[in-house]
């Protein structure tokens, strides 16, 4: 038995919530190691959908332990609330434990009104944040002035940290972006509150995983994002303010990394962007629309429409490359349906003819130029969402798989058809070694 990562191929949006909603099944805790309110995870059980943005996909199991690592970067007004909301859905079950480092780094007020002003500002690049204030959080971590949920603790620390901050927040948000300043008092009173209600949850979580570990339980470790949205290997500055890869699974729970042993990368059949940035493979055309139409694609956390395009397996390579992925789980392949050709894109060519299989290329002018290198393979008409193994799907869609799983070079973990847990081809329990 082992611990296994979840993580994304691509930019985000593959389908992670509901392989980690599969998987957390076998698993005895199930952990977040970064990223914050910025992900969603859309989760359907008994055809009733939950999206979680900051709880671990976890929750809605039995008997449970979920953990908010270190790593994450935490707004507290979104933990009570979905705690609430989850509860009085009876989607909280009693016997499961929702626990929170006490190093996390808190999201304040001030993180998301820099996050919208710099946004909003005309000059310099747009990023498309989430407006979460998640950039401007990890910024503070860095820059070691962050408030922990340790110092939330405290409250003549919290009080000393927040004046200082809020004292250069303001100066930023007034001088620089002309916003209005934010009331250090009103900060103060709402955090006590948070403060009094996640009390019970904060804990050494670092110690707690290794305990477990060491009764043999099993932990799942849930990626947010994707790892092209990883602030050092994606497609900067387009990306995300944390690690998002395998790596960080270690280093945003406090667990040594010999302590995992599968790292499966969830990858959608075809590819989505949310926000900013290149993307070679995009479709702006008929194709595009209807792959946004049928794969429901808006994003989970701000409802903006996703960019679509065609699977492209020099991203999914790089991946699989810098998280050591181990196994691929293929998602909504369903949504191709009724395409009559597909095609995967297997390396990009720019001007001078030089060619990139293995890896994006990270200066942006270069890849501004790079043009998509496809093969293309005939699509299905059939509807596959009932598909239970391999040899359900019509040839077609195997041969899609398989040339997926042949580019990749790593074997297929399990392939969804469908929303639901049940619309799964479950191939490997990459919890058994
Ligand atoms: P931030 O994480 O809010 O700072 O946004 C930085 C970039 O990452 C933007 O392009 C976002 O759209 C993107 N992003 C952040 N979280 C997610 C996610 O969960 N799915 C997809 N894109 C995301």
């Amino acid at each position: 038995m082992t611990n296994v990562v979840v993580v994304g191929t691509q930019w985000g949006d593959e389908g992670k919530g509901k392989v980690v909603d599969l998987y957390a099944e076998d698993a005895d805790v199930i952990a977040r190691f970064q990223g914050g309110n910025n992900a969603g995870h859309t989760l359907v059980v008994n055809g009733e959908q939950t999206i979680l943005h900051l709880i671990p996909s976890g929750i809605l199991h039995d008997h449970k332990i979920c953990i908010i690592g270190n790593g994450v970067v935490v707004d507290p007004a979104v933990m009570v609330q979905e705690i609430d909301r989850l509860q009085s859905r009876s989607l909280f079950p009693a016997d499961t434990k929702l626990l929170v480092s006490e190093n996390a780094h808190l999201i304040m007020p001030y993180h998301r009104s820099l996050d919208m002003a710099r946004e909003s500002r005309k000059t310099g690049k747009k990023i498309g944040t989430t407006g979460r204030g998640i950039g401007p959080a990890y910024e503070d971590k860095v820059a070691r002035v962050g408030i922990r949920f340790c110092d939330l603790l405290d409250d003549m620390i919290f009080r000393e940290k927040l004046k200082s901050n809020v004292e250069e927040k303001n100066f930023f948000l007034t001088k620089l972006f002309g916003e209005a300043p934010l009331d250090e008092q009103q900060i103060y009173d709402e955090y006590r509150v948070y403060a009094e209600r996640l009390e019970p949850h904060v804990a050494n979580t670092s110690l707690i995983m290794e305990r477990e570990m060491r009764m043999g339980k099993k932990i799942l470790f849930e990626g947010a994002q994707g790892c092209h949205l990883d602030i050092d290997h994606g497609t900067f500055p387009y990306v995300t303010s944390s690690n998002t890869v395998a790596g960080n699974a270690s280093c945003g729970t406090g667990i040594g990394p010999l302590a995992i042993g599968a790292v499966v990368g969830i990858c959608k059949a075809y590819t989505t962007r949310v926000g900013e940035g290149p993307f070679v493979t995009e479709l702006t055309c008929e194709i595009g629309q209807r792959i946004q139409n049928m794969g429901q694609e808006f994003g989970a956390t701000t409802g903006r429409k996703r960019r679509c395009g065609w699977l492209d397996m020099v991203l999914v390579k790089q991946s699989i490359r810098v998280s050591g992925i181990t196994g691929i789980a293929v998602t909504k392949l369903d949504v191709l349906t009724g395409i009559e050709k597909l095609k995967i894109c297997v390396g990009y060519k720019n001007h001078a003819g030089e060619e990139f299989t293995e890896s994006v290329p990270p200066n942006l002018r270069i890849l501004s130029e790079c043009q998509p290198v496809y093969q293309e393979l005939d699509g299905w008409t059939e509807d596959i969402s009932h598909a239970k193994l391999i040899s359900d799907l019509p040839k077609n869609a195997r041969r899609y798989v398989e040339r997926l799983e042949m580019l990749a070079g790593i074997p297929l973990t399990l392939v969804s058809v469908g929303a639901g847990r049940e619309s799964t081809i479950v191939l490997k329990n990459p919890f058994s070694d």
